[in-house]
């Protein structure tokens, strides 16, 4: 009872930030992303008789007790559906750095999902698939779907599920990933979400996602990126706002993050057509479109303060992969 998958990370446009129920990951509001073409994570997992515990390892290396047990959480949804008891090993490989500002959990339990799911022979559509992905990290409900996914908020576990809004090939926009830190977050975002409602600013940024919600979903319609970028700026700068203003406040930005939202204002200015977007970390997500990306590429390689430089297009949803 072996099976693999291979899932992308997402880079959201409109954000996830605030649970209404943290056991079912019901967020407060609709997101819209892009699901990412080379942050990809292939999982295997194999269900046997002769485990007595679940077993993981990442890049290699055995997991914390931490990550091990969110893991098996999330195994214990779909031995559940499947009515098997049995212990699973489980080996998880990136292909990006984790914990920063790239979102590493969206690829792991998009991918968990569909390698448990087939190991065990249970066969679930894109809504349930994207749905039990979401109990092991939200944003994995989008990386269910390749190219431009909206996860609708729902009000329960059974209406709260991305769907796809176009396909990879739709508009082939990038996201130049200017890392400017590499080590895993101090606060996780399943802490964060926790704190959104201390934020006196959680209202504001509610309401504003509900206004940016149908232009965004308009401008990927429409390929216009002058039309997305104001957008995906305002939903980051006002998560952010959030973050910081809650009780006890999160600061995921560095120096360097603040130096490259000014260097992205500066590079507009002189013409260039790229917007700024931040995940829970303090990596700058630079969005452009294909025939942009050297000039962007290039300006960002200029700053000393940027220790690796990712580019990453429109990519798949999960799949299944072959195994020996
Ligand atoms: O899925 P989580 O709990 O890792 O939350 C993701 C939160 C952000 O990456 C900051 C925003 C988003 O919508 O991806």
């Amino acid at each position: 009872m072996r099976a693999r998958a291979e899932a992308g990370a997402n880079i959201a446009f409109i954000k996830y930030w605030g649970v209404r129920d943290q056991r079912l990951n019901l967020p407060l509001n609709d997101s819209v992303s892009m699901t990412l073409d080379v942050a990809r994570t292939i999982t295997e997992v194999e269900f046997s008789p002769s485990l007595s515990a679940d077993v993981l390892t990442i890049n290699g290396v055995s997991a914390s007790q931490a990550a091990l047990r969110r893991v098996s959480r999330h195994l214990d949804l779909l031995r559940e559906r499947a009515g098997v008891a049995w212990r699973a090993r489980v080996a998880s490989r990136n292909t990006f750095p984790m914990g920063a500002g790239l979102a590493s959990s969206a690829a792991a339990f998009a991918a968990l999902t569909a390698a448990a799911a087939g190991a065990l022979g249970v066969a679930l559509d894109g809504a349930e698939m994207s749905r039990v992905a979401r109990r092991g990290s939200g944003s994995a409900a989008r990386s269910v779907y390749g190219g431009y996914v909206w996860w609708h908020a729902g009000t329960d576990d059974a209406s709260s599920f991305a769907e796809p809004l176009a396909p990879p090939e739709h508009w082939d926009v990038r996201d130049v990933v200017a890392v400017v830190a590499e080590e895993e977050k101090k606060v996780s975002s399943a802490e964060g979400h926790l704190l959104a409602h201390t934020s006196p600013f959680l209202r504001a940024r509610l309401a504003q996602v509900q206004r940016l919600l149908p232009r965004v979903r308009e401008a990927i319609l429409r390929r216009d990126l002058s039309a997305l970028g104001p957008c995906i700026e305002a939903d980051a700068l006002a998560m952010h706002f959030v973050m910081m203003s809650s009780r006890p406040p999160l600061f995921y930005w560095a120096p360097e993050t603040v130096a490259l939202l000014k260097a992205v204002q500066v590079w507009r200015e002189a013409g260039v057509a790229v917007y700024f977007t931040i995940d829970a970390g303090p990596n700058v997500h630079l969005i452009c479109e294909a025939e942009d990306v050297e000039r962007v590429v290039a300006r960002v390689r200029r700053l000393e303060y940027v220790r690796r430089v990712i580019v990453a297009g429109p990519g798949p949803g999960v799949a299944l992969q072959e195994t020996a």
